[in-house]
């Protein structure tokens, strides 16, 4: 029997015939260095596949996807991604990009244990708790699961204002945080207009001094 992974590169083999056909010096160029202007931090979901539903192509986006799209403070994996991005590529952006119908964000509104996977979901669970008063307020049960999604996306772009890198940055350049939301049903992305891109929009207590 023909295992499934052999149809990955079998794949490969077909895309760099594609690309070479293409432009014959597609990968020399690409091994010549990065230059992305945007940092992706967006849900591992399968279905949200960032260069796909940007239509970007390789070399264009510096990406980091977890298990609905959060910024942790004490997540080594996201803060090296993020500082990385920011201070040696020097992007532009950084889009945290949740989808509805995200099953992480589900997982944490509901009440079942789901083992370690639970932990990392239980900052969404702080999150649905700073805001029951409005979430409470939707009773379609489809409805408030994509506002939590929603705010589970604004809480993850105040979460990188707070970080000394963007902060850092600012003091320096111009750079943007975007919260965006993507749909798996009709494979739009929304613009939530939560956009941060000075340190005078964080409240005080987050603000760094000191920084060079
Ligand atoms: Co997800």
């Amino acid at each position: 029997m023909k295992a499934s992974y052999e149809k990955l590169i079998k794949g490969n083999e077909q895309w760099v015939k594609e690309k070479l056909s293409l432009d014959p010096n597609y990968f020399s160029n690409l091994a010549k260095g990065q230059k992305p202007e945007f940092l992706w931090i967006g849900c591992s979901d399968s279905r949200v596949p960032a260069n796909e539903i940007t239509k970007t192509e390789s070399g264009e986006v510096f990406v980091h996807r977890n298990i609905a799209n959060q910024v942790i403070h004490t997540d080594i994996n996201m803060l090296s991604v993020l500082q990385y991005a920011v201070e040696y590529l020097h992007v532009k952006h950084v889009i945290v990009c949740g989808h509805y119908g995200c099953g992480g964000v589900k997982a944490a509104m509901d009440h079942s244990y789901v083992g370690l996977v639970g932990r990392w979901l239980a900052h969404l669970k702080d999150i649905y708790q700073n805001n029951k008063h409005i979430l409470d307020e939707i009773p379609d049960a489809n409805e408030r699961e994509n506002r939590m999604v929603e705010l589970n996306v604004i809480e993850q772009v105040h979460n990188l204002a707070k970080t000394s890198f963007i902060q850092k940055a600012w003091k320096n350049r111009e750079l943007e945080i975007h919260g965006w939301v993507y749909s798996l049903h009709n494979g739009k992305i929304k613009d939530l207009n939560c956009k941060y891109e000075s340190i005078d929009q964080l409240e005080p207590i987050y603000r760094f001094s000191g920084l060079d």
